[in-house]
Parts: C-alpha cells; structure tokens; sequence
C-alpha cells in the first residue's frame, strides 16, 4: 500500500489567506521555520499505478499537479483517479468535487448516506455535478470490509466516528452514524494496515481497537489544545466541540498514543494554522519528536 499525503492542512490551509496568528503571519515573513501546507486529502493505492482520491480538498488541482503519479497521460483525457472517498461532507474535504467536472464519465462517489443527504440537501455538490460529470454513488458502509472497484489489492473498512457534521448540516448538533468515518486501510498481500481519521473527537471503543491493530496511526492533529481557537482569538469553540481531540492534556491524543505498541508508526493530520506543532523550532514539535509522533506534510509517503 502506499499512501500520498496531498493536503496536510486543516480547513484554510496554512497560511490561511486571511490569518494573521503567530504561524501564518511567521511563515509569511519567515520568522518561523515550517512549511507551507495545502487543505486536507490523501490518496492511496495498492499497485501504484491506480489511485483512491480520499477527501477532495478545494486544492485538489493544486495537489494533483504536484503528485505526477496521478497524471498517467496514457489517452488525450486521462486521470489515475479511480474513485473518490469522502470520510465526511465538510467543506474542506467536498469542494474539491467541483474541480473534478471535466470528464466524459460519471465521478465514482464513496460515501455514507448521511454524507450524501448532506451533499444533496444543505450543500447539494451532487446535484450541481449531475448537469457535469454526473455522479455515481457507492454506500460506504458502516463497520462491514470492502473493496474499490480499481483499486487492487486493498480492503477498506468504515468505523462510525464522534466527530461534527459540517456547519451547514441539519445534523450538525445531533449527530448521526456515519457524518464521520474513520478508515481502516488493509494491503491484502501484507497484511499491514493503517487507521486514518483526520477527523476524530473522541476514541470510542471500536476506534482504540482499530489504532492498537493498525501499523500506522494517521489521525487527526487539528489542534495542540482544547482552547486553542479561544485564546488565538479566531474563534470561540474548543477542539472537541469542533469535532477534534487535542494534542496535549488530560485524555488528549498524545496520552493515547503513548499507550500504542512501539513499533505503530503514528503521524497526526488534518493540522490547523494555528496549531503550534507547525513550528518546526517549537517546544510541542520537540515533544512529539520525544514521544516518536510525525507530523504529516504535503507530499508525504506512508508505505506499507
Ligand atoms: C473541520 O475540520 O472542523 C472543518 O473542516 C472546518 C472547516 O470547514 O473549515
Ligand atoms: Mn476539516
Ligand atoms: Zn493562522
């Protein structure tokens, strides 16, 4: 399996075009070490030739010029892309859809029902796409294997997830199985697998299981603190209440991850601009360095 980190960011990218916090301002002027970083996508293959797109980021042409495998140029029009799976219908990781019109064939669509009533109804994308490409929907089921059509030698399996349903979503405060998955990514040859969630309130049972069997954690790095979005002053909600578990403190991803196997290879995703693990100079990288967590980065390669 090899997986291809597109957009390592959260919603806005980094650096937001309008932010000015201590990140966005610094890597703009230079006066902090860290990289530039697109808005949240991976893709992933099994013979390296076919891609899974997961998320479509509002980047996503950005991302795609600057990961060649995904421009195979073997026919006058022609993409890697086989299919596209959406783990929920924010709008950093849907947008993206628009960019992906141009085609003669329908767009093949992974994802829940409650992903796709969000995408028909409150951000109807679907609908839009039906006078374009069209689309052609797959349930993404709900803790059952299965296989992408195109993608060989790989099983995928959907874990129901605390997490938020986007802004706009009737279900927004009252969630409903299935507004966000995690993914459970399987190389059926090797047997080795990977947990990706850059999305991930809480670590229910079900989800803990699938981190302490997986050999690589790629989960959710939104943000450092609970407060964090408080005390930068851009918003007024903490981490879990947007749906993401925090680094640092009492039950915080960094505690969970001190309690996987040694040998699990654990990456934190999805980072927001004002997350202060993007400096690369900064006291919370040098903890995670010491704690063997990686901060993913666009055009990272997780081979298993
Ligand atoms: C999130 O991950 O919480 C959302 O993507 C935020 C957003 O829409 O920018
Ligand atoms: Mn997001
Ligand atoms: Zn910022």
């Amino acid at each position: 399996m090899r997986l291809h980190v597109l957009g390592s960011g959260a919603g806005g990218g980094f650096p937001q075009w309008n932010c000015n916090c201590r990140n966005c301002d610094g890597l703009r002027r230079g006066s902090i070490v860290a990289r530039a970083r697109t808005q949240s996508s991976v893709s992933v293959s099994g013979d390296g030739v076919e891609w899974l797109l997961i998320n479509a980021s509002p980047d996503v042409l950005q991302q795609v010029r600057a990961h060649p495998a995904l421009q195979p140029a073997r026919k006058l029009r022609d993409t890697a892309i086989r299919a596209v799976l959406l783990m929920d219908a924010q709008v950093d990781h849907t947008t993206g859809l628009y960019m992906l019109r141009e085609r003669s064939e329908p767009l093949d669509i992974w994802c829940t029902a409650a992903v796709r009533e969000d995408l028909t109804v409150g951000n109807p994308i679907l609908r839009v796409l039906e006078h374009y490409c069209g689309v052609r929907w797959h349930e993404l089921p709900l803790g059952k294997c299965f296989t992408v059509d195109g993608i060989a030698g790989l099983n995928f399996t959907a874990l129901p997830l605390q997490s938020k349903a986007p802004p706009y979503s009737p279900h927004r405060n009252q969630s409903v199985p299935g507004d966000n998955v995690g993914l459970v990514m399987t190389d059926v040859a090797s047997r080795r697998s990977l947990f990706y969630a850059p999305g991930l309130g809480e670590i229910e049972a079900q989800v803990w299981r699938a981190m302490q069997e997986a050999d690589c954690v790629l989960v959710d790095g939104t943000f450092w603190t609970e407060d964090e979005m408080q005390s930068a002053g851009v918003a007024n909600k903490g981490a879990r209440k947007l749906g993401h578990l925090p680094q640092a403190g009492a039950g915080g991803m960094m505690e969970w991850m001190a309690r996987l196997p040694a040998a699990t290879r654990k990456v934190l995703i999805h980072i927001n601009n004002t997350n202060p693990i993007l400096d690369e100079n900064g006291a919370e990288r040098a903890q995670l360095a010491a704690a063997g967590i990686e901060v993913a980065w666009d055009g990272m390669e997780l081979e298993l």
